[in-house]
């Protein structure tokens, strides 16, 4: 059930289609975008003040741009990070926590890179677009590891070198260009098993995580949306509740643990 933004009656269907299929679940899967950070103070990519409305994508987030200069992608990638670690999480990213630790079958596909999730103490979850607390070996030396933890907020120098080889370290996201790691696929894959699937806070025009959905409710799965407006895929879902993440799953989770769940 999908509505117009202006159909309040239509948006508390959707809720209730969901808080019933959350009741009677036993496994769920979440998969969130920006907008579940929103909240928080971390930019979106597209909308109004979207981070692509002012920064060209293919200057800042691509293999050849790093090529080219590494110390402009980082300077991006340092006011990112500062930015990340001066917010906290909110409802959103707590809600989907205490949902992990509900079900017994729980599984977070989030394409967000700022680490929130899992400071809201989320288990399991598929970082499809990496982690910006996380770089690699741009050479790929053979004494690094694929990827390492990398928490520094604003670096001595930039770009940062390898500590095993000297060369430069990237950032440990996925750039457009790149393919999503076999294993994480396959980890996205497996949850889409799951009861329940929820997409939130995403535009679902990346793929292949706006794919995932659909994918889901081909395998049986109840799908419902949360978004601030409609997105491609909102048709094809079975619910789509209009309204800002933090509040729809605050009211969410007070209905579900209301009906028991
Ligand atoms: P987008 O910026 O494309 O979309 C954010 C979505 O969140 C939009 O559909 C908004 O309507 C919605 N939104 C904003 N605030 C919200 C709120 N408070 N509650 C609910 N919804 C809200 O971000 P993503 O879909 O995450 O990829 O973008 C997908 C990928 O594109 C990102 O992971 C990134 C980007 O390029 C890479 O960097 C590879």
């Amino acid at each position: 059930m999908t509505f117009p933004v202006d159909n309040p009656e239509a948006s508390d269907a959707a809720s209730d289609q969901i808080v019933r299929a959350l009741a009677g679940a036993s496994s769920l899967t979440v998969l969130t975008g920006a907008g579940v950070s929103a909240a928080s103070g971390v930019p979106t990519f597209r909308g109004e003040e979207g981070l692509w409305r002012s920064h060209r994508p293919e200057r800042l987030a691509t293999p050849e741009a790093f090529s080219e200069n590494p110390r402009l992608v980082w300077e991006w990638y340092q006011w990112r990070k500062e930015r990340i670690a001066a917010c906290k999480p909110n409802r959103a990213h707590e809600v989907i926590a205490e949902w992990s630790h509900r079900y017994p079958a729980f599984t977070l596909i989030t394409q967000n890179v700022d680490g929130l999730h899992e400071r809201a103490g989320t288990r399991n979850v598929v970082r499809f677009h990496g982690s910006i607390w996380e770089v690699s070996c741009w050479n790929g030396c053979r004494s690094s590891p694929a990827r390492w933890p990398d928490h520094t907020v604003t670096y001595a120098e930039l770009p940062p070198k390898c500590p095993h080889c000297g060369g430069l370290v990237r950032p440990g996201v996925v750039w457009f260009g790149e393919g999503i790691a076999s294993e994480t696929l396959e980890l996205a894959a497996r949850a889409l098993a799951n009861d329940v699937f929820l997409t939130i806070g995403t535009s679902s025009v990346v793929y292949p995580a706006a794919s995932l959905s659909s994918a889901a409710k081909a395998r049986g799965a109840f799908t419902g949306e949360i978004n601030l407006e409609a997105t491609p895929v909102s048709a094809q879902l079975d619910a789509s509740v209009h309204g800002a993440a933090e509040v729809v799953l605050d009211e969410l989770s007070s209905r579900c643990d209301d009906s028991g769940r």
